[in-house]
């Protein structure tokens, strides 16, 4: 059973020719709308690939709230566990490039308020926790204390990039997932040097307790666990957008470890799973289902240097 506790937002997406510079204006043809947040792509992404997923949150009373959930609603995500408060939904507005790549601006909303005593009665050693880095602080740290205390698994995502003080978290968590940015900014605040490699800021950020996955977009993975390493090449597919990759990786990752297969290929489940999300606009439109993931990732091969 995989528990998300994490955002919820309404994205307003704008196709663009090229992402703008501070400061300057580029004009897109139309807008459109998708369900979005970190938390709930991932939840999304969870369920998609079979997992049995709750998802602990928060909408607001607006219009956005509906669209927000609907998806999730209709993968059959839990959702007794995300609060109507009174205020805004989160909402994310998105430019989306012609190459695929993205510029995400958040405003919080109700996420802002989602606290940890949420996950009052959510949290067992059966459990998967699922986070990310947008909500606030205090329940992210609160969250995974009360983890630690059910005896819950904890899988730390640690997008979005921004605080760098949430690393001292890591010595309490399973698993880490972080993409080169991330890694950098984690890695630094423990130390790592500023120009280490990506293996070596994986390492420095796994340990013999805690996988570390470090995404590098096209180029696959790289992850550590104690003197275990394993890389992934990613598969060529035809991007159309990125939003949301991360994101499925997450989910599809953890939907394989929460069913208990081995790491490698959980590493190609995610992999896949992060890929097929790139080939449709919107960050949950092309979240793939457990079939599609299946038949990408037996294409694909784990090098796995293990120590023992
Ligand atoms: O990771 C992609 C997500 O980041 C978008 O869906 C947007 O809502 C922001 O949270």
């Amino acid at each position: 059973m995989i528990a998300v506790f994490g955002s919820i937002n309404l994205d307003l997406v704008v196709s663009l020719p090229r992402l703008p510079a501070p400061g300057e204006t580029i004009v897109g043809p139309d807008h459109q709308s998708f369900a979005g947040g970190k938390g709930a792509n991932q939840a999304l992404a969870a369920a998609r690939a079979g997992a049995r997923v709750r998802m602990i949150g928060a909408v607001g009373q607006d219009a956005h709230a509906g669209p927000a959930l609907a998806n999730l609603e209709a993968a059959g995500v839990d959702l007794s566990g995300v609060r109507r408060l009174d205020g805004t939904t989160g909402l994310a507005m998105i430019g989306v490039a012609a190459n695929g790549e993205n510029q995400i601006m958040c405003a919080s909303g109700v996420n802002a308020r989602v606290a940890a005593d949420w996950l009052e009665g959510e949290l067992s050693s059966e459990v998967l926790l699922v986070l990310q880095r947008e909500l606030r602080a205090e329940p992210i740290r609160d969250a995974v204390a009360r983890a630690r205390a059910a005896g819950a698994r904890v899988l730390l995502n640690a997008a979005p990039s921004g605080d760098a003080d949430l690393a001292s978290l890591l010595d309490d968590v399973d698993i880490v997932v972080a993409n080169e940015i991330e890694a950098a900014e984690l890695g630094c605040a423990r130390g790592a040097a500023g120009d280490a490699s990506v293996e070596a800021l994986c390492a420095a950020l796994g340990g013999t307790g805690r996988l570390c996955v470090v995404t590098l977009g096209a180029r696959g993975l790289v992850a550590c666990k104690g003197a275990d390493v394993w890389r992934v090449a990613a598969p060529r597919i035809d991007v159309v957008d990125t939003t949301g990759a991360g994101d499925a990786f997450v989910g599809g990752f953890a939907a394989a470890l929460d069913r208990g297969a081995d790491v490698a290929r959980a590493l190609c489940e995610g992999t896949a799973a992060g890929a097929l999300a790139c080939t449709a606009t919107g960050a949950q439109t092309a979240s793939p289902d457990a079939g599609a993931i299946a038949d990408l990732a037996d294409t694909l091969v784990c090098d796995d240097a293990r120590a023992g």
